[in-house]
């Protein structure tokens, strides 16, 4: 079987069961401060699954475009990636366990659908703790289904809860499934999650629960089913290979980096699963709709990583300027299902020449402060000088390095650093609470009001809100007047003052982009969209745009004076970010 008879079979099967298809969403997430990128089919629909009305329905089906770089130490491996995509569906306060359970069961055993062999299937459920009960609904169905009682492990929240990474949120237990990848003689008769031959495949989450701050969970009204399968380990199991790499949407990279290094898979596993992974996220990161370039924080520091690894993997396998090379073949494996990578090619070509020059520099130039003695810490926080590569070299020369010191420093550094906590880089749901949702009418606000002060089109280039403040990244060509900024707080503040309503139709796509709304730049969308105006009506609304909110009901509410706001909208910040594209900070303190 190949990716795209499974990314079909699995749109197919959830359509025939009354879903509606929705397209994958980018990579970078916006308007959610708790992840870096996406990391799960279900974070795009966050606002969706705390209440808000999906223009599609209540039943979705998709492929997600996920990155992950929580499990980067096991990229490497047959099984890890930091890049895959997520086959998902969801039930928006529609089905729940029943039906979810059921047909993940059809999908994957029905000679119809997958027709894996069920004697082979392994499931865990939620345990129960002080929180939440032993999932004895999850349990009774896998029973039903045929599934016998040991190969139902009952696992704590550590394992089989999902959501949220914030502080609060919707989350529950979930239910996952395992196929036995080891051989069809050997397969135990009770399951047993510490046995990697047991491979998860599959994830039901059933997020009937909301955290509310102090650590407490209460009953959520809406009952949702959040699903991910993945592609890349499905496809695997499909062809019967314990290798995720000699599927077909690996291989030919993987070929490529044999042809390059004139070496062979099966002796240089890890690097060249490393760097195939690792090239292939990279492409994705570079190409998607809301691209990123190679920076010190953030989502581009996280790029940045990816492919110095990259690079340096290659670089034992002697290979030197290719990393455009492995790019051109992740591009031609994914063009038809991802068109932005063959749209983003040139400059996803440029950035890797450019960031692939710039960190073989940075080795030189660590090699000759390493050969005058530069201690490991300095050498990797000054000169970007990776410290496994110190070690290695230390190691020919027969110098010891103390590596407890250093890792010891580098705690420290890391916890100074701007740049992300580890929290960012787990999955779960943003802070949906009232300062975010003021902050996020606010930015709709500023968009209009950029627009009407500066008096050209601009386009919004992302946008990222937490309780402090709001982060808006738009097209324009030259920084902003102080005259100006003042001009545009002071609009903001008067559609403030005048207590515009603040509402949300959903219509057809076609008849939105007529009536004036305007989106985000590179965003897909359905047939159906959601559309947020601020005035009266549509027709004479002061703003429109296509978003799936949520947002406060009337702009008076942004007025409102508590401890730490005193109701106004302030601009902190204005700078350019990338040429053309600027940043704005504001708050409403
Ligand atoms: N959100 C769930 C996961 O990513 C389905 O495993």
């Amino acid at each position: 079987m190949i990716a795209n008879e499974l990314r079909k079979k699995y749109l197919e099967f959830f359509e025939s069961k009354g879903h509606k298809i929705i397209p994958s969403a980018s990579l970078i997430p916006e308007n959610d401060p708790t992840v870096l990128f996406t990391t799960a089919g279900m974070h795009p629909l966050v606002p969706y699954l705390v209440g808000e009305k999906h223009p599609a329905g209540n039943r979705l089906v998709d492929v997600q475009k996920c990155i992950r770089t929580g499990d980067i130490e096991e990229v490497g491996d047959g099984s890890h990636h930091t890049f895959f995509e997520m086959l998902g569906n969801w039930s928006l306060g529609d089905y729940f366990k029943k039906e979810a359970i059921e047909w993940s069961f059809e999908f994957l055993t029905s000679k119809e659908w997958l027709g894996l062999n069920k004697d082979r299937l392994a499931v865990s459920v939620f345990e129960g703790d002080d929180d939440a009960p032993f999932d004895e609904e999850a349990f009774e169905i896998w029973k039903s289904l045929g599934i016998p009682e040991k190969r139902i492990a009952k696992l704590p929240k550590k394992s089989n809860w999902w959501g949220p990474a914030g502080k609060t949120g919707p989350c529950g237990p979930d239910t996952e499934m395992f196929y036995w990848t080891g051989n069809s003689d050997k397969i135990p008769e009770s399951f047993n999650d510490d046995n990697n031959l047991w491979l998860e495949i599959w994830n039901d989450v059933f997020m009937q629960y909301n955290k509310i701050t102090d650590g407490k969970y209460e009953e959520l009204l809406q009952k949702n089913v959040d699903t991910g399968m993945g592609l890349e380990r499905t496809l695997a199991v499909m062809n019967d290979l314990n290798d995720n790499y000699k599927t077909d949407i690996f291989w030919p990279i993987i070929e490529k980096i044999e042809n390059l290094s004139d070496k062979k898979y099966d002796d240089n596993l890890k690097e060249m699963r490393i760097i195939a992974d690792h090239l292939k996220a990279t492409t994705f990161i570079l190409g998607d709709e809301k691209g990123i370039t190679p920076s010190n924080t953030g989502q581009g520091y996280v790029l940045r990583r990816l492919i110095r690894r990259a690079v340096r993997y290659g670089n034992k396998l002697g290979l030197k300027n290719f990393t455009k090379e492995v790019a051109e073949v992740v591009i031609e494996i994914y063009k038809d299902v991802y068109p932005e990578l063959s749209k983003n090619k040139d400059s996803i070509f440029n950035n890797l020449k450019k960031e692939e020059e710039k960190f073989e520099k940075t080795l030189e130039n660590g090699l000759r402060e390493f050969e005058k003695g530069t201690d490991p810490f300095t050498l990797f926080t000054s000169y970007g000088f990776p410290f496994e590569l110190t070690k290695e070299l230390s190691k020919e020369k027969g110098i010891e390095i103390d590596e407890n010191k250093f890792n010891e420093q580098l705690r420290k550094h890391q916890e100074l650093s701007r740049t992300s906590g580890a929290g960012m880089f787990k999955g779960g749901l943003s802070d949906s609470g009232e300062e975010t949702k003021k902050l996020h009418t606010a930015t709709h606000l500023l968009r209009q009001a950029l627009e009407n002060i500066l008096g050209e089109k601009i386009t919004q280039k992302g946008s990222n809100i937490n309780a402090e403040r709001l982060r808006f990244d738009f097209t324009f060509g030259r920084k902003m007047t102080d005259k100006e900024k003042t001009k545009v707080e002071n609009l903001v503040n008067e559609k403030i003052s005048e207590k515009l309503p603040v509402n949300k139709v959903i219509m057809k796509k076609v008849d939105a982009e007529k009536s004036g709304a305007v989106h985000t730049f590179g965003d897909k969308y359905g047939d159906k969209v959601s559309i947020y105006y601020i005035g009266d009506s549509l027709e004479s609304a002061w703003s429109k745009e296509f978003c799936g909110g949520p947002h406060v009901s009337n702009t008076s509410e942004l007025a409102s004076k508590n401890a730490t706001q005193t109701g106004k909208f302030k601009i902190i910040k204005e700078e350019a970010i990338s040429a053309g594209v600027r940043r704005i900070k504001a708050t409403l303190t």
